[in-house]
């Protein structure tokens, strides 16, 4: 027992559409095949969020409710909700806002983060700082997207990639020594060549031309992103490791963002894991970008023990990428 407050992950809530895509649907829509999208990136199917004025918030709104269901507290006891999305459902106001209303989280104060596919990373590691300051005592943080709205359905490159969903954990004060131990963080914004969204925001505001011209899609220059992607994830989950003296036989689970089964090998590889020690479901839901890490979290929950040492890692847009140490408490 010590004095130092950590933020606990003392529940977990996860929400993904009903609406399947597979490859095979692909296959009709690209000049793609399944054998192909399989072998390259690990996916078979992914969700899609359908229904008129359906968005990101009403991803959040049950993921949290979810969570809230479990640990068996009201929406009215959250003290704060950061929502990392790249695809809020307007470009103001926050998602996290809207998301407080349609829950009646009331006395939550809440805001966006947008890092991209480590959006759950940053706003875990800022949640975690608002519990370690003693000044909080329920935050939620929640990773959530909804790719389908920003994908160009004939584009190849980035169509078979990306889904939709959402995943929050809730965060509360512990002395045991549990929850959120060590987190490495980096951006680096030279990467935003490789990975963007050309027209919408204050520099290409949308016009006619940057509709016709496809400006509101994901751009990616797939191989460029791999690459960084292999390195930036593998490189700051060995450091994590070293610089807390542990090997990977200390691991019980290494929770990766969902990019690409390749990158996520390397990693693992590199942290010297064996794969049944890897938190995967990029077959079933691609890459759900801020998402895909509270997700494996809610889909592995039962399987988790308490004092199990995980580390989280992701790489994505921005650059931005990081690895947090996590040790579970329940
Ligand atoms: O989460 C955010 C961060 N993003 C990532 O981490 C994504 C990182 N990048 C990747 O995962 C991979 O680069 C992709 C999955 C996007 C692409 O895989 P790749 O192995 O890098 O393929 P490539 O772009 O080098 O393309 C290889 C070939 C090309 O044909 P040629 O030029 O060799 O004839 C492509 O035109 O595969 C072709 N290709 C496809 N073929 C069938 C590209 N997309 C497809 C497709 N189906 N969907």
């Amino acid at each position: 027992m010590s004095n130092k407050i950590t933020a606990a992950i003392t529940a977990v809530g996860g929400f993904v559409p009903p609406d399947k895509l597979t490859n095979f649907d692909l296959e009709k829509m690209v000049e793609t095949n399944d054998e192909w999208i399989r072998t390259r990136t690990g996916i078979e199917e992914r969700r899609i969020l359908k229904g008129e004025g359906l968005a990101t918030s009403d991803m959040v709104a049950p993921a949290v409710l979810d969570l809230c269901r479990k640990r068996g507290i009201d929406p009215l006891e959250i003290d704060c909700l950061i929502v990392g999305t790249v695809t809020p459902d307007m470009v103001f106001p926050a998602t996290a806002n809207i998301a407080c209303d349609k829950i009646g989280a009331k006395n939550a104060w809440s805001f966006d983060v947008s890092a991209a596919c480590s959006g759950f990373l940053y706003t875990l590691t800022l949640g975690a700082s608002l519990i370690e300051s003693g000044r909080y005592k329920k935050v939620v943080v929640c990773g959530a997207d909804k790719m389908s709205a920003i994908v160009d359905y004939s584009d190849r490159a980035t169509c078979i990639i990306f889904g939709d969903g959402a995943g929050a954990v809730l965060l509360e004060p512990n002395t045991e020594g549990y929850g959120v131990l060590d987190s490495i963080l980096r951006s680096d914004g030279s990467g935003c060549q490789y990975l963007h969204m050309k027209a919408g925001g204050s520099k290409n505001p949308a016009t006619v031309e940057t509709v016709m011209a496809k400006e509101h899609f994901v751009y990616q220059e797939g191989q460029a992103v791999f690459k960084f992607a292999v390195k930036g994830m593998a490189d700051v989950s060995a450091e994590l490791l070293e610089r807390n003296n542990l090997t990977g036989d200390d691991i019980a689970w290494l929770v990766p963002h969902q990019a690409n089964k390749r990158i996520i090998d390397a990693t693992a590889h590199r942290m010297g894991l064996s794969p049944e020690k890897v938190m995967l479901n990029i077959q079933r839901y691609g890459n759900t970008t801020a998402a895909t890490i509270p997700l494996c979290l809610w889909e592995w929950e039962n399987q988790l023990k308490k004092g199990d040492n995980l580390v989280l890692a992701a790489f994505g847009g921005g650059f931005t990428w990081g690895a947090t140490l996590v040790k579970w408490a329940y």
